[in-house]
C-alpha cells in the first residue's frame, strides 16, 4: 500500500536516544505541515464519532501537541496524561515499559467522560496501553485511541478489542 504523503517529512535518526533505536523525528513534519498533519488525524474518526467524544487526552509530551490541536478544532476538552511529579491531586499512576526504557504516568480523577487518547507514535504500545488503563482507573471511558505514526512491526497492540488508528504505518 502507498505510504501517506506526510511520511516524507519525517526524519529517521539512527541510534537515538540509544544505540539500535531508529528514532522517527516528527520535528520537520510539524514545522512544514502542521495543519495538514492535524487534518489527517481528524480524518481518522468520522464526524459522527467526533460528535460522541467529550474530551481528548494527550500523553506527555508529544501527545499533547495532537490532543490539544484536535481539542481546539472540535471544541472538546483536553486532558493531560503526565510524566511523574508534574501534576497536583494525582488520583492514580502506572509504571510501564516503552521501546527505549521505562517510565511512569499520572492522572487526576476523571468524571466518566468519553475520551480519545492521542500520541504521536506507537512503538511497543507500552505507553498507549498504560495510558488507556490509567484513564479507565481514574474514571474515564476510553472510546478511541489514535496516533500519527504506527511502527506496526513492533506491536500488534489492542486495548479492550480497540486498535490504535494511525495516519502513517511503518512495517519493516
Ligand atoms: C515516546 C512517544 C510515545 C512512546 C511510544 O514518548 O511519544 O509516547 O515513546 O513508545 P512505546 O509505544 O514503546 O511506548 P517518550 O516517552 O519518549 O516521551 P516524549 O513524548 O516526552 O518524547
Ligand atoms: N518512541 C518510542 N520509539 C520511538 C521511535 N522509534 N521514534 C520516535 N519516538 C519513539
Amino acid at each position: 500500500m502507498a505510504q501517506h504523503p506526510l511520511a516524507q517529512y519525517l526524519e529517521a535518526v539512527p541510534d537515538f536516544p540509544k544505540p539500535g533505536i531508529v528514532f522517527s523525528d516528527i520535528s520537520p513534519l510539524l514545522k512544514s505541515h502542521f495543519t495538514e498533519t492535524i487534518d489527517a488525524m481528524s480524518a481518522l474518526f468520522t464526524e459522527a464519532e467526533w460528535a460522541e467524544i467529550d474530551c481528548l487526552a494527550g500523553i506527555e509530551s508529544r501527545g499533547f501537541i495532537f490532543a490539544a490541536a484536535l481539542a481546539y478544532k472540535y471544541n472538546k476538552g483536553f486532558i493531560k496524561v503526565r510524566k511523574p511529579g508534574k501534576l497536583p491531586n494525582v488520583a492514580a499512576s502506572i509504571e510501564y515499559g516503552l521501546e527505549y526504557g521505562s517510565d511512569k504516568l499520572e492522572m487526576q480523577k476523571g468524571d466518566g467522560s468519553k475520551i480519545v487518547l492521542l500520541d504521536d507514535l506507537i512503538a511497543t504500545g507500552g505507553s498507549m496501553g498504560a495510558a488507556a488503563s490509567l484513564c479507565e482507573q481514574v474514571g474515564y471511558d476510553v472510546v478511541g485511541m489514535a496516533c500519527l505514526i504506527d511502527l506496526a512491526s513492533l506491536n500488534s497492540f489492542t486495548y479492550n478489542d480497540m486498535t490504535v488508528r494511525s495516519v502513517i504505518q511503518f512495517s519493516d
